[in-house]
């Protein structure tokens, strides 16, 4: 590196972290700005982990300006690493490629973050090495497929003085920030929330396999845990790597949980069963519902939670019923809605629809709304006659775009993280004792200091 340059690079991290240690503390409007022609305050990133989930936050990254790849660590060279450097070439981000990470750690001395999506078992290791390296990290979910390893991320960047950003999305994500804050908290829409009900169920599916011609070397991927290449591509199914479907896609959802009903879990009781799969090959459950259930400032919610793994039915999404409204509302943009319960009248409502933000429904126009819905006595309506509102509020980014526009905003220091370390351990917390609670076979109940590092 030239003089100049080194000089350019040591007044841009300054910069970045000045402006990150202040993130912590000031709750500043995220407005996003632009990088300035001289990239002074460009973010330079290393892509840790370049598979499926990498290249969709490389590449949603490439659409956020000011954020130059620097580097991409991935074992398997002849392929996903491959991939990614073509593409970062392509796209004139000047890189270097590494196998190991430790290695990365060590050469590359002008990083300021590193995004990590290797498989679970991995994230404490990476987390914790790039935090000490003094990087900011933004690691995918599930934090770690261990508590210690969650805690060990928490205190590691505590200490550091550096973010950390947990890849629950549908924190950064608007239409669920509104939910949030408009319907749920501001104008309590929904009443008392008294149960919640989710799910991600999807269709039965092959294992994953590998092109024939790019293996990776026995002896690499024993060096990274791995038994063969079939155990390589389907680590979410084995204990040690992954925590099975309630883990990889309950995570999302139960974090949403949490967070909607502002409170945290006291007690769970779960069946997790594996009714389809092989368990040689899968050896987390296929199948699992689980019951949480929380004391909120409102009063006791009861919070079910399934995941079907060879069945596609009703998708993903989450329902929260309170005694005036049920929101249904999902990361796919196609499912949004709220329903009114009759005997609550719509004029609280009319508000949010001249503003735009839910459509009404058809038959109550606010200008024709005529009280009389049917009256069922003591029976109960079919639940198509219920009033539903469209939500209109839109999300026309790729689904990950918000989350690391915040990580970069928080970097340099107008923003705080919607996902920070602590908010990412609650919820491994919850999510982890699930697996628990099937084995246990009963109701398992949580102290409130497990939630606390
Ligand atoms: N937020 C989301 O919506 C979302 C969606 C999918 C996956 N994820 C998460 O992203 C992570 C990755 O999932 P994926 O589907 O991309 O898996 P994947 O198997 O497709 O990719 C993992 C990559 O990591 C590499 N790798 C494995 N061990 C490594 C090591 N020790 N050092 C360097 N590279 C290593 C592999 O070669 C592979 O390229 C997981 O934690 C997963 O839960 C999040």
């Amino acid at each position: 590196m030239d003089d100049q340059k080194a000089d350019r690079s040591i007044d841009r991290r300054r910069f970045l972290h000045s402006a990150a240690a202040g993130a912590g503390v000031a709750l500043v409007p995220a407005v996003w700005t632009q990088a300035s022609d001289d990239k002074a305050d460009d973010i330079n990133v290393a892509l840790l982990g370049a598979g499926v989930q990498g290249q969709v936050l490389m590449n949603t990254c490439l659409k956020i300006p000011g954020v130059r790849f620097k580097a991409v660590c991935d074992i398997w060279t002849a392929f996903n690493q491959k991939r990614v450097s073509r593409i970062l070439t392509a796209y004139r981000h000047e890189h270097n490629v590494y196998v190991d990470f430790k290695e990365m750690l060590d050469k590359e001395k002008d990083l300021d973050a590193v995004i990590i999506a290797t498989p679970d078992f991995w994230h404490a290791e990476h987390t914790v090495a790039s935090l000490k390296a003094g990087l900011h990290v933004y690691c995918e979910k599930e934090m770690s497929n261990t508590l210690e390893g969650a805690r060990k991320m928490v205190l590691t960047a505590k200490r550091a003085g550096k973010l950390l950003q947990i890849g629950h999305q549908r924190r950064s994500n608007p239409r669920y920030i509104f939910c949030y804050e408009n319907l749920i908290k501001g104008a309590r829409l929904l009443g008392q929330i008294i149960a919640v009900n989710g799910q991600w169920n999807r269709s039965a599916r092959e294992p994953l396999g590998w092109p024939k011609n790019a293996p990776i070397e026995q002896a690499t991927l024993e060096k990274y845990g791995y038994e063969s290449m079939h155990h390589f591509r389907n680590w979410r199914w084995y204990r040690g790597l992954g925590g099975g479907p309630i883990v990889d896609l309950g995570s999302h959802q139960i974090d949403v949980y949490n967070w909607f009903l502002d409170a945290l879990p006291k007690t769970v009781t779960a069946s997790g069963r594996t009714n389809y799969y092989d368990k040689k090959t899968h050896e987390w459950y296929d199948t699992v519902m689980a019951i949480y259930e929380y004391a909120t400032a409102l009063g006791p919610v009861s919070a079910y939670y399934q995941t079907v793994s060879a069945n596609s039915s009703g998708g993903y999404f989450e329902t929260f019923m309170g005694d005036e409204a049920t929101l249904l509302i999902s990361e796919s943009t196609q499912i949004g809605e709220v329903y009114r319960e009759p005997r609550i009248a719509p004029d609280l409502w009319t508000k949010w629809v001249n503003m735009g933000y839910l459509k009404a429904p058809r038959q109550i126009t606010p200008s024709k709304h005529k009280p009389a819905l049917p009256m069922y006595g003591d029976e109960t309506p079919p639940p198509f006659k219920l009033p539903r509102y469209k939500l209109t509020v839109q999300m026309d980014k790729p689904y990950h775009q918000p989350h690391l526009e915040n990580f970069f905003e928080a970097i340099r220091g107008g923003a705080r993280l919607t996902c920070p370390a602590e908010v990412g351990y609650e919820t491994a917390v919850a999510v982890l004792k699930v697996n628990d609670a099937v084995e246990a076979a009963r109701k398992l109940e949580f102290q409130p200091d497990e939630f606390a590092v």
